[in-house]
């Protein structure tokens, strides 16, 4: 590999543990022990989406990732989960290498209780305090996410975040993600001081991801302006922005937060039970169609990245293509020099 490469890989591979700096993003119902796997043994780092699994549940996913690959993987646990004591101890129990907190910013003794037990931990930053908080608490990594993610988002694009909060943490590596579509891309990221990228949008195509043949279908034929980011009703109750393909579930989404605010308005539930509600009816809705193939009325969750997915093809291609057009980058850049 071109020494220039090598050595902006450097960091985030090291920290990870693997080959190439990529991480395979967690995606609810997509990222299972296949695709995690494949990840892994692409030379990247696979993650498996916890979601809404049961301890059970995901112990068991461990178990077979484990019994196809033997390079590292982590777990991404979602903090609204009302189990996530028990998950985190599951992860424990399997000895994962990582577990990367979604939906919130975990607690000072959750990053101990893992980092007690030798296992790394990572989460998402919104901001530079947000950053510097997480790292206080001895989180060893963080993820930067543009709202050209798909999935559940933030309000900034990653052009911005980079320009923000980059410069501002020097003290562990941080990831990217949201829109990376090209190893162009991925590349300056590193450039700029990135240790690594996050893709997601892309691995739902891949042979190895278990997604119905549907839901890639209309990965393929969808290009970045078909994926909007949902509407929020009311701004006492502020749903987190999901982005997706629009289908009848996004209009389905605005019945469903009528539903909950009413029920908030007469005091029938609580916020976190209303926050609860939302989160179950995107994770039902996507399973819809991530497994069964609705893809009328279930949820189309993908980032603009997917005008750049063309094709199915193996993961440990999609991870080559990012790693030479890195190099072709470079090349084309020492000639100009
Ligand atoms: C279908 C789908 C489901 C996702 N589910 C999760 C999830 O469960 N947890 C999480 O932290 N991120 C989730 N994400 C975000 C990805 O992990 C990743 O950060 C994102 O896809 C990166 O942006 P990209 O799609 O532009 O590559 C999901 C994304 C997609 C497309």
């Amino acid at each position: 590999m071109n020494e220039k490469l090598k050595k902006l890989f450097f960091k985030g591979a090291n920290f990870l543990g693997v080959n190439l700096p990529i991480m395979g993003g967690a995606m609810t119902w997509v990222s299972e022990n296949n695709l995690v796997s494949a990840t892994s043994n692409a030379g990247g780092f696979g993650v498996i989406a916890a979601g809404s699994m049961s301890p059970d549940m995901l112990e068991k996913e461990i178990i077979y990732t484990k019994q196809k690959t033997t390079k590292p993987f982590g777990v991404n646990l979602i903090l609204l989960h009302p189990q996530i004591e028990d998950l985190i101890q599951t992860c424990i129990k399997q000895k994962v290498s990582l577990v990367v907190f979604a939906g919130g910013f975990p607690k000072r003794r959750q990053i101990e209780k893992l980092r007690d037990k030798n296992i790394k931990t990572m989460c998402f930053a919104t901001t530079s305090s947000i950053a510097k908080k997480m790292i206080s608490y001895g989180i060893e990594a963080l993820i930067l996410e543009g709202n050209e993610a798909g999935g559940h988002i933030g309000p900034v694009s990653i052009n911005v975040l980079v320009q923000e909060i980059l410069p501002e943490v020097v003290n562990v590596p941080v990831f990217v993600a949201g829109g990376i579509g090209r190893g162009e891309i991925f590349l300056k990221f590193l450039e700029l001081g990135a240790a690594g990228c996050q893709i997601g949008t892309r691995l739902v195509c891949s042979e190895e991801s278990i997604a119905h043949k549907n839901f890639k279908d209309i990965f393929i034929k969808s290009e970045a302006r078909n994926c909007q980011v949902s509407v929020r009703l009311d701004n006492r109750f502020p749903v987190i922005p999901v982005r997706a393909i629009e289908n009848n579930a996004s209009k389905k989404f605005i019945d469903e937060q009528k539903k909950v605010i009413e029920l908030l308005e007469n005091n029938n539930i609580s916020l976190k039970d209303a926050q609860l509600k939302i989160e179950h009816f995107w994770a039902g809705s996507l399973k819809k169609a991530v497994v069964d193939g609705d893809i009328e009325n279930g949820s189309l969750m993908a980032g603009q990245s997917v005008s750049l997915v063309k094709k199915i093809q193996p993961v440990k291609d999609i991870l080559n293509e990012f790693v030479n057009q890195a190099k072709q980058q470079l090349k084309e850049e020492s000639k100009v020099l």
